[in-house]
């Protein structure tokens, strides 16, 4: 048996993927701290047979459900999800995992003092374009790959912020590198390993209303000599992801494209059909997936717990993820390379290293562009039942 705590945005692709395994699951139990959103979905989907909520720790006492997905803004993530793993549930959570390492790692900790499941949500591994991409880079036939381009380019208008906890550290934790970056930097550790090194800039270029970034680019060095270039940003005309491998021998992308070049006497480029051929094969060797995207993701939990199994290694996936956004974060901050993997002892391990350090969160503020008046901005933002603030900001 299912809950779903959090029942805004994403919660109905959570909520899909336990309808499309109708055998396996069934969802039990809504919660929102606006249970009026809980009701709205039960009766959008018809589950006569789920309860409404208000507060987890009342549908946390249920001893029925097995599995809670945590669907509610990131700076709920730790106590929804410990409270959740206490409570003997397993987890699915949604990306990021949360808003600090320091806080991934008391995740983890609970996680293996409670013996219970802990999954982050990072959808597009399990998408049929970056799986044939991971395979063919890990196939090697392309050989080693030397460079690497990451796009993660979105549009967002400026009133995507006037929701009541987007665009403040305190309770996003950060801006689109952190919440729409997340997925690539997700799959490029999937695909790459974490790197050695970061050195980033961040910038706000169009969203005045939010305190946080819209846009940064980074350079991700890695141990075996390769270098990424990673961009993320929010104002992107006619949005686009891209993860693009150039290789020994050819250069992969997803979506997917292969070219191949080989050097002639004088070293100028001629195509390379044959390398082209070895990956074609490889591309059609690869399984066309049943499902896609979340209801994936929610099938191989659901799979898990059939088995009795806990793969407690893939709660690790979410950290890494949070510790290459935490490194851009602080390179940009602090204008320097930072070196990985970062531990208690780096700047900004807890929440604390953002939002408490007033030299650093002065500085962020003056790098970030027209941000003035941010501080009595974020203070008149209110949550509404609909989930949406009232500003009497004006632009
Ligand atoms: N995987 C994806 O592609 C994807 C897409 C969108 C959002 N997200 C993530 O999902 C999470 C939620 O985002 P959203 O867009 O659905 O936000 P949302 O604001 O639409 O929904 C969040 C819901 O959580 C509720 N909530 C807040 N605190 C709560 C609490 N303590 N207990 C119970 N309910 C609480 C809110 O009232 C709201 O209804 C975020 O972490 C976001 O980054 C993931």
């Amino acid at each position: 048996m299912v809950g779903i705590i959090g029942t805004g945005v994403i919660a109905e692709a959570h909520l899909k993927a336990y309808l499309a395994l109708p055998d396996r699951c069934q969802v039990v139990a809504l919660c929102d701290i606006f249970p009026e959103k809980a009701q709205g979905l039960k009766e959008k989907y018809g589950l006569d047979a789920a309860e409404v909520y208000g507060d987890y720790d009342e549908m946390l006492k249920r001893p029925d459900i097995s599995l809670v997905s945590v669907c509610t803004p990131p700076f709920t993530h730790l106590p929804a999800s410990t409270a959740c793993m206490r409570a003997g549930k397993h987890v699915l959570v949604e990306k990021p995992m949360a808003l600090s390492l320091a806080e991934c790692d008391e995740m983890i900790a609970v996680q293996k003092e409670t013996n219970t499941y802990l999954g982050v949500v990072c959808q597009n591994r399990f998408t049929r374009e970056n799986q044939i991409l991971k395979a063919l880079i890990d196939s090697k036939t392309a050989g080693r790959v030397l460079f690497g381009q990451v796009e993660s380019f979105w549009y967002r208008g400026h009133s995507y912020y006037d929701l009541w906890w987007r665009g403040t550290w305190e309770k996003e934790g950060g801006g689109c590198t952190i919440n729409h970056g997340v997925h690539q930097i997700d799959l490029l550790n999937w695909i790459m390993g974490p790197p050695e090194t970061v050195t980033a800039v961040l910038a706000n270029a169009a969203h005045d209303n939010a305190e946080t970034e819209d846009l940064s680019a980074a350079i991700l060095t890695y141990k075996s000599g390769a270098v990424v270039t990673l961009a993320v940003n929010l104002v992107t005309h006619g949005q686009y992801q891209r993860l693009a491998f150039q290789c020994e021998k050819a250069g992969i992308s997803s979506p997917y494209q292969v070219r191949s070049s080989r050097s002639t006497d004088t070293g100028f480029p001629v195509d390379d059909p044959e390398t082209v051929a070895e990956l074609e094969k490889v591309r059609e060797s690869i399984p066309k997936l049943e499902r896609e995207s979340h209801e994936a993701q929610i099938e191989r939990v659901i799979s898990f717990m059939e088995k009795g199994e806990i793969h407690s290694e893939d709660s690790a996936d979410g950290r890494v993820a949070l510790e290459v956004i935490t490194a851009i974060y602080q390179s940009g901050f602090t204008k320097s390379t930072v070196r990985l993997p970062l531990g208690k002892d780096s700047l900004l391990y807890d929440k604390n290293g953002i939002n408490e350090n007033g030299t650093l969160a002065a500085e962020i503020r003056r790098n970030l562009s027209d941000v003035k008046n941010k501080g009595s901005v974020l203070a008149e933002k209110e949550s509404t039942s609909a989930g949406y603030i009232r500003l009497s900001y004006q632009r």
